[in-house]
Formats: structure tokens, sequence, C-alpha cells
């Protein structure tokens, strides 16, 4: 149902009001808010879904329609727990430049030469450029078949969806892409909600799989409103330095699967692939270093080695500084308050800088003996060898712990060229001698 609404809108930014302002509340612009009347469709969000089905029997539900497609890119499998089903919505967000556009490219390329019907819409990129990119990585023949469609409206993207029968439809990106029913900038809050709302409808009435494209802001949120990322069913993340080579992509939402899953890819000069984990990408050198030391991640069913690397020298400042890459900085601080209250390690002149191989996200607490054991390294330079393994959290109370869960997810880490593992008291693995640390004033011990 449409219905009218007064708004007044800036003629400068084109941000919108419901009040008359003599000052723009987005541009700060003065005398640039003009009175416009809109029809403005209204979007409910029981009308964003899939709609009413009906009472039924859940037994009677027939569920062998949620088959898999692969993405064919393993890890991007791995990170969806198998890949796409009929109708699934993937927001997929990260850093500008991070290769989103290159990953859906590359997706959209492989899976139409395997007769699936693709569409990639661009609201930010011409035909030119887009056929650019698939022309550095595939030979003609490869991509030609490829539909592509360059719109700034969502109805256009509508129609053309609703017109062909496509099985994948890439959109990319939802911050350029606009509805002319909402006002509002392209990327502004109503704007998300509207055109995100309009293509997760259609793609749950029609079935296409959909992947969205989101840039994110400055502080790592996907730009616009908290909604979009109830509306769709999966939310993708890219993670890692833009510069560098690797880049993990990571569930952070997904009804069709695990969470704890991650991908890991690698941006090469012909597009991007998947990543052999056994390779060891975030592991750092293999020689024994002063400040760098390896933990585990242990993201889903596979672990992932990753070297922690820290710096410690004497300030110059008048309050030390503590900059931690890969790791949150409220561990970092919380990690020295520990070190300095049960280590007697004097901090407070120090300058500490931790950052991990490959900008890798080391999300979980267990990291937390690795940061404090590469602090402690630095610290006194104390060479770690390359087979030394650290492992568990840190209480408060400078003790070490880690959870019963972890203790058989460690089993596999010999594979990773791990000799020494320096953890909790107890545990046992073939191949591997525990060096066991109760507290941390006990690491220096340990790493001697
Ligand atoms: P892009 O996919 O445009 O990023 P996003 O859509 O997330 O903004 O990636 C752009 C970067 O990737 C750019 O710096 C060029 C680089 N790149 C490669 O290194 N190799 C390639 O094959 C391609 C296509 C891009
Ligand atoms: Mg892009």
């Amino acid at each position: 149902m449409a219905k009218s609404k007064q708004v007044y809108v800036c003629s400068n930014c084109g941000a919108d009001s419901p009040r008359w302002m003599g000052k723009c509340p987005s541009c700060g612009e003065w005398n640039t808010l003009e009175e416009k009347t809109l029809l403005v469709k209204e979007t409910k969000v029981s009308q964003m879904l899939v709609g009413d089905q009906g009472l039924v029997k859940l037994g009677n539900v027939d569920v062998t329609q949620n088959k898999k497609v692969t993405t064919t890119f393993s890890e991007l499998d791995v990170a969806l727990g198998g890949g796409l089903v009929d109708g699934q919505v993937v927001l997929v967000s990260g850093e500008p430049g991070i290769g989103k556009s290159t990953l859906l490219l590359q997706l959209a390329v492989n899976i139409s030469q395997q007769g699936i019907k693709c569409l990639y819409v661009s609201g930010e990129e011409s035909a030119q450029q887009v056929s650019g990119r698939a022309a550095r990585i595939y030979p003609k023949g490869e991509y030609k078949e490829l539909q592509f469609l360059l719109t700034s409206t969502v109805d256009k993207v509508f129609a053309t969806v609703q017109d062909n029968d496509f099985d994948l439809v890439i959109f990319d990106s939802i911050q350029t892409i606009s509805d002319d029913d909402v006002v509002g900038v392209p990327g502004g809050m109503a704007q998300v909600k509207a055109v995100a709302a309009k293509m997760v409808s259609l793609a749950k009435q029609s079935g296409f799989r959909l992947l969205i494209v989101g840039h994110i802001n400055k502080d790592g949120d996907i730009a616009g409103p908290k909604v979009l990322e109830h509306l769709v069913d999966t939310v993708l993340r890219f993670e890692g330095e833009r510069d560098g080579l690797y880049r993990v992509v990571r569930a952070v939402k997904n009804r069709f699967g695990g969470t704890g899953e991650v991908g890991i890819l690698e941006m090469t000069g012909v597009g991007m692939r998947d990543v052999d984990l056994a390779q060891g990408v975030f592991a750092g050198g293999g020689e024994g270093e002063v400040g760098a030391v390896k933990t585990v991640a242990f993201e889903g069913n596979r672990p992932i080695v990753v070297q922690v690397q820290a710096l410690v020298g004497r300030t110059v400042f008048p309050y030390p500084k503590r900059v931690a890459e890969g790791v949150p900085i409220s561990r970092l601080q919380l990690i020295c308050a520990i070190l300095e209250r049960y280590a007697k390690i004097s901090l407070t002149e120090y300058d500490v800088y931790v950052r991990t191989a490959g900008g890798y996200s080391l999300e979980s607490a267990t990291s937390d003996l690795a940061v404090a054991a590469a602090i402690v390294s630095a610290f006194h330079q104390l060479p770690v060898g390359p087979d030394v393994l650290c492992v568990g959290e840190l209480g408060l109370s400078g003790r070490l712990f880690l959870p019963n869960m972890y203790h058989d997810r460690l089993k596999s880490v010999s594979k990773y060229g791990i000799k020494r593992l320096v953890s909790v008291a107890g545990l046992s693995l073939k191949g591997v001698k525990l060096l066991p640390v109760g507290y941390v004033g006990e690491i220096v011990s340990a790493l001697r």
C-alpha cells in the first residue's frame, strides 16, 4: 500500500528529515531543506521474507530441496557449511579493495560454466570494468555468456530478474543501488533497508541464490541498518590485510550451516584462489625468533596455526603505547596488566606492539598465552623455536586454563611441525612434548 508522506530533503546532500530545520543535520549546510510530498510504499518485515505457508506438520516437510550447490571455491564452501541452497541470501561484507567483486565475479563465471544461469548486477562498475577484470582472470571463451547489468535502481534489477529465470544473482553493491520509491541518499539507512527487502523477498519467492555485497564502515560494521543482517540468511565477512596476500572469509551468521568455520583464500595476479591450510600461511617463518610465538585458532573443525609477534621497547611517550593488530586491544591491555601483576614484568615504561602474521584475527581467548609469551620473549630477548605452540586462556589471577572441548582438537597440530606444546598440565599429544604452565609467572621457564 502506498501512502503519502511529507519530508524535508536537503538539496545539498539528499538527507531527509521529518521536520523543517534551518541547518541540515547531515551535511551542516544552511537553508537547504525543501519540502517534498512522497508516495512511499510501505514495506513490512513480514512482506520482506518468505510469506505465509499455512499450517504444516514438520514431518511432512520435504527437506531434500535444500541441496547445496558448490561455489566452486572449496574454502568458501567450508565457510558456508557446504555451499549455497536454493533461495539463500548471503551478505558479503568487507573493506573496499579486499576482493569482494573479484571473488563474486569468479564465482559467477565458474558457476555459469556449469550451465547455471547467473546475473551480475553492478551499481558501481561499468560493463567495461567488469569484463576487464574477467579478462584478467579467464580466457574470453569462459566468461562470454555471463549476463551483466549496470543499474542504480533496484526496480530495474527486479524486472530483469523476473523476466529471466536466473539461478544466481550477484548484487554489487547494496550501497550503490537505490529504490526510487524511497527518499534518502543511496547507501543510507532507508535506502539500504528498502533495497534489501525487495531483493530478499524476490529471491525467496523465485528461489534464486542471491549474493549481496555490502561495504563496511570505519568501525568494521556493515554500513547501513542492523536490519540488513537480520534479513539475510548468511553474513560472510572478509578479513585480512588489503595489501597482504591472504583473505579470511568468516561466516558471522548462517541459517544453513555453522558459524565457526572460516575459509582462507589468496589474492593472486589472476584472481582469488583457495589456500591449502596445510601450508600454514599464517604460521610465520620457520626460524626461531625473539617475540614470535605460535598459537592455534580453533575455527570450526579446522585448527589454524597463527604466529603472534610482539615488540617491546622503551617508550618516549608520556603514556606507554599499546598497539594491537589481529588481537583486540582490550585483550592486550588485560594481558599486559596480568604480566605486570603476576609475572613481575614491569611494562609501565615500555611500548608494547602486538600483531599477527597476515593480519589473522584471533578472536578466541585461548590465544592469550601466545600473546603473553610473545611479550615475555620480546621483553627478555628470549628466542622461541618454530616448533613451539602456546595455547591457553589467562584468568585475571594469572592462572592458565584451557576448556576441555579444545583438548581433542589439539591432536592434529603435530601436522604443522609442532613438537613442543606450552599449555595446561595433563594434556597428552602423540609426538608432542608438553611444557606445562600453571600460571603466567611460569612462562619464562617454559620458554627457556
Ligand atoms: P575488488 O574485488 O575490486 O575489491 P572490492 O570489491 O572488495 O572493493 O579487488 C580489488 C583489488 O584486488 C585491487 O587492489 C586489485 C586486486 N586484484 C588482484 O590483485 N588480482 C586480480 O586478479 C584482480 C581482479 C584484482
Ligand atoms: Mg567491488
